[in-house]
């Protein structure tokens, strides 16, 4: 299939990028631009590892084609501390609850986060819940990962 070259904004760096149009951005990102911490478990949308966030929005970068991210911000797992010399409050408060196991979700779980402390900084553990309902995690019953999330919530409030 003949390929169309596309501009990626990711974690504000450009990338030009060859793909062809039914390659997916989770794909794109992984393999042509080597950002591995976006994870890959489903493919249909269901589990919730392939979350990015796309101009704020958090989505499933395997239901996303590559040529429609084209042109727009593209926040990764790696952009959310920028230089990589500390981590994001998120991935700390992961990191003091016990919120990461076998690690899998944690990207997913973390920009899906991301995305509802943008929209509301200060949810409520209801609120959170139903912000992770499309992520799924095998390892920590998730109740880690609530109170992760409600330890920056609860920094936001004061
Ligand atoms: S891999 Fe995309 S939602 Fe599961
Ligand atoms: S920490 Fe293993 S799937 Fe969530």
């Amino acid at each position: 299939m003949p390929k169309v070259a596309i501009t990626l904004r990711v974690n504000g760096d450009l990338h030009e990028v060859m793909v062809a149009p039914h390659r997916t951005l989770d794909e794109v990102l992984r393999d042509e631009l080597g950002l591995i911490g976006t994870k890959v478990g489903c493919r249909t949308g269901d589990c919730g590892a392939c979350t990015v966030l796309l101009d704020g929005k958090a989505v499933s970068s395997c239901l996303t084609l590559a040529v429609e991210a084209a042109g727009r911000e593209i926040l990764t797992i790696e952009g959310l501390a920028p230089g990589g010399e500390e981590l994001h409050p998120l991935q700390r408060a992961f990191v003091e609850h016990g919120a990461v196991q076998c690690g899998y979700c944690t990207p997913g779980m973390i920009l899906a986060a991301r995305h509802l402390l943008d929209k509301n900084p200060t949810p409520t553990h209801e609120e959170i819940r139903r912000a992770l309902s499309g992520n799924l995690c095998r390892c920590t019953g998730y109740a880690k990962i609530v109170d992760a999330i409600a330890a920056v919530a609860e920094k936001n409030r004061s």
